[in-house]
């Protein structure tokens, strides 16, 4: 079965042909970083502008790569949310022209599974076994959920502030380094020769949620002190603050949950340092995408589709974005 997998929650334009939800056939990334670099951050109406620009030409070149024709295709995946409402929308009306003019089913694809499914795209290795433990950390998203056998997502926590992403973003800008900050900011950290610097770490204890608000304030004060660190030290730091407390917390709620993997996922799950924090304190195996799949993708959307066959729709009926994140907390503290 080939699916069509379409994105535009934030600032990738993105398409990708995916076979039976695991077999990546294509992935064409139209990324805008370059048109928001001017002003450091996303904004909204920009975005959705490129979007509606790059998102024919995208299509059309992941079709090509695929080397699939439209009568090839089964159903047209495209996230339906979270993310930016205007981003959102101009995805979502492409996908639904185009499956209304080809006749095809249409699956509205939530994007933060369409992250955990990712783990999903490994072509000939096993795929990850359920029950599982996923951390997304995004620009947009740090959420920790449970995935159980049946597939079915539970929230057990998330950031109460700034995104695990959001936060290198911020901090990149207090170092003067462009956005998206992520990559800067960790290739400065691996500057660095001291790495005795120490930064706070929010532990949220008794919960599985995060904060990094703290951390960005706590970096920009060590920046304005008279005796500040290089650069390099104070990214360093940041680094391992974050890394740390994303491995910890995860670490102890897959060993209290009894999970059989954890899956690694979104942007900043392309940061190496992380990854390798993450390795070491599993107790279980470590599922992480290759970087080019932890940021946002159309494959990752399509595989996510493939899970969801039963919520195929006919492209003419009505149908929402969901800006904010649906999920619920599942249970308490
Ligand atoms: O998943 P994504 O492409 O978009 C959202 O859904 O938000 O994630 C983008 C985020 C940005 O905040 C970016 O700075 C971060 O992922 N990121 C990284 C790295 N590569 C991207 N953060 C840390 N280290 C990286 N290597
Ligand atoms: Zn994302």
């Amino acid at each position: 079965m080939l699916i069509l997998g379409i994105e535009s929650s934030c600032d990738e334009t993105a398409a990708a042909v995916v076979a039976d939800g695991r077999h990546l056939r294509s992935s064409v990334i139209a990324s805008q970083t370059d048109l928001h670099r001017e002003t450091g951050g996303v904004v909204p109406e920009v975005a959705a502008r490129a979007h509606l620009r790059a998102l024919v030409p995208t299509v059309r070149a992941a079709l090509a790569e695929a080397a699939c024709t439209w009568d090839d295709l089964d159903a047209i995946a495209v996230t339906s949310g979270p993310g930016l409402p205007g981003a959102l929308v101009i995805g979502l009306n492409a996908a639904r022209g185009l499956a209304y003019g080809r006749g095809l089913p249409l699956i509205p694809v939530d994007h933060v599974e369409a992250h955990v499914i990712a783990n999903w795209l490994t072509g000939a290795g096993d795929p990850p076994p359920l029950p599982a433990l996923a951390l997304i950390v995004s620009g947009g998203h740090t959420e920790l959920l449970l995935m159980l056998e049946d597939g079915t997502i539970e929230r057990l926590g998330g950031t109460r502030d700034d995104a695990a992403g959001e936060a290198f973003d911020k901090v990149a800008r207090l170092l003067d380094l462009p956005y998206p900050g992520g990559p800067p900011v960790a290739r400065l950290a691996a500057e660095a020769t001291v790495r005795k610097t120490r930064l706070p770490r929010a532990a949220m204890r008794g919960s599985d949620d995060f904060s990094f608000s703290g951390l960005k304030t706590a970096v920009l004060q060590m920046i304005e002190s008279p005796a500040a660190p290089p650069a390099a030290e104070i990214a360093w730091a940041f680094q391992e603050s974050v890394a740390d407390v994303l491995s910890q917390k995860a670490a102890r709620a897959a060993e209290r949950e009894g999970v059989r993997c954890v899956l690694l996922a979104g942007g900043v799950a392309a940061n190496a340092r992380l990854r390798e924090r993450m390795a070491e304190r599993s107790p279980v195996p470590l599922f992480v995408p290759p970087p080019a799949l932890c940021t946002d993708n159309g494959a990752m959307v399509a595989a996510a589709a493939f899970r969801h066959l039963d919520a195929a729709v006919r492209p003419e009926s009505p149908l929402e974005i969901t800006p904010t994140a649906a999920r619920r907390k599942a249970r308490s503290g």
